[in-house]
């Protein structure tokens, strides 16, 4: 299958699985958010990739990753706000104030060394965290 190399959004190699790979995305109404890039590895070394929105299903509006790549435990994304764990495989929140509920995940194909964005829902628009004059403003990212 031939890919569409306006949504490649990495290389294969670049994604960790110590830390999360951050990228904007669209959805169909415009709206800019965040999504991030995880591996995997399995005990055959076999990678898996994962794919979520960049939002913790604890406060829906604070991100995992803050611009800096989010801390990996063990296979599970953390949220430092308030402790959540999620696997950073299936996306359930295995620990924390949210636990049991899902990331919302985004389909990626891995291709020629390479990852695409193949959701038929979000299209790439660039690397990296979206500029918010918001955050110019803050004082903090820690909210309770
Ligand atoms: S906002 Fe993520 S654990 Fe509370």
């Amino acid at each position: 299958m031939a890919m569409d190399a306006s949504q490649r959004i990495t290389a294969l190699d670049a994604v960790s699985t110590d830390s999360t790979t951050l990228f904007r995305v669209t959805n169909g109404s415009g709206d800019e958010q965040e999504a991030l890039l995880v591996a995997t590895e399995s005990t055959d070394d076999e990678r898996t990739i994962s794919c979520w929105l960049n939002y913790c299903q604890h406060l829906t509006h604070i991100k995992i990753d803050k611009g800096t790549g989010a801390p990996m435990r063990d296979g599970e994304l953390v949220c430092a706000n308030h402790g959540a764990y999620f696997d950073a495989d299936s996306g359930v929140c295995t620990y924390g104030p949210c636990e049991g509920a899902y990331l919302t995940d985004l389909e990626v194909t891995v291709a020629d060394g390479d990852v695409y964005l193949t959701d038929d829902e979000f299209t790439y628009v660039g690397a990296g965290p979206i500029d918010d004059d918001d955050d110019l403003t803050s004082t903090s990212n820690v909210e309770f």
